[in-house]
């Protein structure tokens, strides 16, 4: 083999209701992917318990991120949506992940910093290993590309780290197998069991910042409702976000360099942008000069528009608990299938009697 085969692979969790910034920064990539790739997206549960331990509606959760997949235009069939905690080969190959992975890398991870606070004594070992496993979730299928915001480089980064040290500590033992790639990492060519994966993290995916402070990312966990237009919103609920959110007492500039210093307006046209597939230098263009009151209305119009189907969708499908779960039974199924070949091969490469 000379190449791997191209794979996309990405996964979001199951905590708290998916907002416009989900939908926007990666659920719309994950469907214009699905065109040219052969894609796998995957609820997260397991990484979901490194968030909170108990969850009151787990299942509803998992169907909820499973709906939206759909409601987005995310092809079952076509490509494989499932839900992780159906696939154990992930939780397996992290295992072998954790004992490849150093100490001192975890402990780098902004992420897990952030998230654990002050009192790393209290943070749970889960939460330490959470980026391990999410290379787990990619190498098992061997993928290649991961549409993600870019909060989560660093763990991507670190994904080929592992992905380099296995290659390179079990080097001598894939070569006899005939299952690695000969790959060129640098200048320096190896032999490869797992590819370096490619972060596709650019493109028209704007950050989405939070309707009430433009300096914070919009969020899943922050407390205020009102700073996030969530999907499963009605069209009122949409509305009144957007007419309540934050802005400046000016009215729009004509080009983009006018909007720096202006957090509030540049999120609303960055939005506006994404929404309607045009550039914020079109949008301004349209809207230079003219005032929040008549620019607020124009973005509850189009955000209703490319909104509602979606929505309506979702909640056509969460009434059909039984028909989402057939999806993931079947997703699970075909991944399960996919990851057992690794496994396989792995559990080969390090010496495991079978
Ligand atoms: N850590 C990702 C996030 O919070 C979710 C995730 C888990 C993921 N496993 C993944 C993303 C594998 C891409 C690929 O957004």
């Amino acid at each position: 083999m000379s190449e791997f085969k191209p794979l996309v692979f990405s996964g979001v969790q199951p905590t708290g209701n998916l907002h416009l910034g989900n939908y926007l920064g990666a659920i719309r990539k994950f469907v214009a992917l699905q065109d040219n790739n052969d894609c796998m997206y995957c609820v997260v549960d397991l990484h979901a318990l490194t968030a909170q331990l108990v969850h009151d509606d787990m299942p509803g959760q998992i169907r909820s991120i499973t709906a939206a997949f759909l409601a987005a235009g995310i092809d079952p069939q076509k490509h494989i949506v499932f839900n992780q905690s159906q696939v154990p080969q992930h939780a397996e190959l992290a295992w072998i992940f954790n004992c490849v992975a150093r100490m001192g890398w975890m402990s780098r991870m902004t992420q897990f910093k952030d998230k654990a606070g002050k009192d790393r004594e209290q943070a749970s070992l889960g939460l330490f290993a959470y980026p391990s496993l999410m290379a787990a979730d990619i190498l098992v299928y061997r993928a290649t590309h991961v549409p993600v915001g870019d909060d989560q480089k660093q763990h991507l980064e670190l994904t080929r780290d592992i992905a380099m040290k296995f290659n390179l500590d079990f080097g001598d033992k894939i070569r006899p197998t005939g299952l690695g790639v000969d790959i060129t990492v640098g200048n320096e060519p190896v032999h490869a069991y797992f590819p370096m994966v490619e972060p596709l993290i650019d493109g028209p995916a704007p950050r989405v910042m939070s309707l009430k402070d433009g300096s914070k990312k919009m969020s899943k966990s922050d407390p205020s409702d009102l700073s996030r237009v969530n999907l499963m919103d009605d069209s009122d609920t949409i509305s009144k976000k957007i007419r309540k959110a934050k802005t400046d007492p000016d009215a729009l500039p004509s080009e983009v360099a006018g909007l720096s210093g202006r957090p509030e307006a540049d999120n609303l046209v960055g939005i506006y942008a994404a929404l309607a597939d045009k550039t914020k230098a079109d949008v301004l263009a349209e809207f230079g000069g003219q005032q929040f009151s008549v620019f607020k209305p124009a973005l509850v119009d189009l955000a209703v528009d490319v909104l509602a189907p979606i929505t309506d969708e979702m909640r056509r499908l969460m009434a059909d608990p039984g028909h989402i779960d057939a999806v993931l039974r079947d997703g699970g199924e075909r991944a399960r299938a996919r990851a057992e070949k690794t496994m396989m091969e792995v559990r080969d490469i390090i010496g495991f009697v079978r």
